[in-house]
């Protein structure tokens, strides 16, 4: 059975104080959450010392980060290594988010690269993959998240690939509050799970414009097993409610 996972993507937001102030606000609000349901907020790396003290009282809260270099160590100025995120107890890391791939020239061989050097590591790569508005208009949208499903996966054998994660985020959706239909995303996610072995187990989540008010429809649908959110995981409020609506028997 997949496990629900609930992760926050913080993108370029917050500052440490700002990061210690969400933390002292959202982690009372965690003890309504059902234990099986995977709670994990990536923030930016310049926060992660801060958020690291903050839940190592807290462990029910898991730290996830937004990027990772493919090499343990080496000369690339500006990069992260697997090594240095695990310093801070990091262990999701998502790889080939839409903003990567567009404005970073993340493509699929280098979150190819990045899966396989995250789980050597024992670290949960959460692969975002998803199509643009012009992919889906042109019919598109299946071959395009299937194609990136299966670059990212690579190289695996079917037991390695049921140890990441999946977040299917239609580019078209995230941040714009046109969210994709539930039954559509579910179909989509359909093709993804099928997309090569192993991936019976693996969570599939859903990223675009979920907010508290929408998460519910998404869980009721068989393949969605949690949500990627982005602005509304800023909030520690908003957050927690959202978890909460997020849990599905
Ligand atoms: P959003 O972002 O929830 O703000 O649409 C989702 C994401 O980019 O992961």
């Amino acid at each position: 059975m997949p496990r629900t996972i609930v992760a926050g993507n913080w993108k370029m937001y917050k500052t440490q104080a700002e990061t210690r102030e969400f933390f002292d606000a959202f982690l009372p609000l965690t003890h309504q959450v059902r234990s099986d349901i995977v709670i994990v907020v990536a923030p930016p790396f310049t926060s992660l010392h801060v958020a690291h003290s903050a839940l190592h009282r807290h462990p029910r809260v898991i730290l996830g980060a937004q990027n990772v270099h493919w090499e343990v160590q080496g000369a690339f100025t500006g990069e992260i290594s697997v090594s240095m995120l695990q310093d801070f107890g990091v262990r999701y890391v998502i790889v080939g988010h839409s903003e990567r791939r567009m404005y970073f020239n993340e493509l699929d061989r280098t979150v190819n690269l990045k899966v396989k050097t995250l789980l050597a590591h024992g670290v949960t790569p959460i692969i975002a993959v998803g199509e643009t508005l012009a992919e889906r208009e042109a019919g598109q949208a299946e071959a395009r998240v299937v194609a990136q499903t299966i670059a990212a996966l690579d190289g695996l054998d079917a037991g390695q690939a049921g140890n990441v994660v999946i977040a299917y985020e239609p580019i078209w959706a995230i941040g714009t509050g046109r969210n994709c239909d539930a039954v559509e995303a579910n179909r989509v996610m359909g093709l993804i799970r099928n997309a090569v072995p192993g991936l019976q187990d693996v969570s599939i989540l859903y990223g675009g414009s979920v907010k508290p008010d929408n998460v519910a429809e998404y869980s009721e649908q068989e393949n969605i097993n949690g949500g990627l959110v982005g602005g509304a995981s800023l909030d520690p409020n908003g957050f927690a409610e959202l978890i909460e609506r997020a849990q599905h028997d």
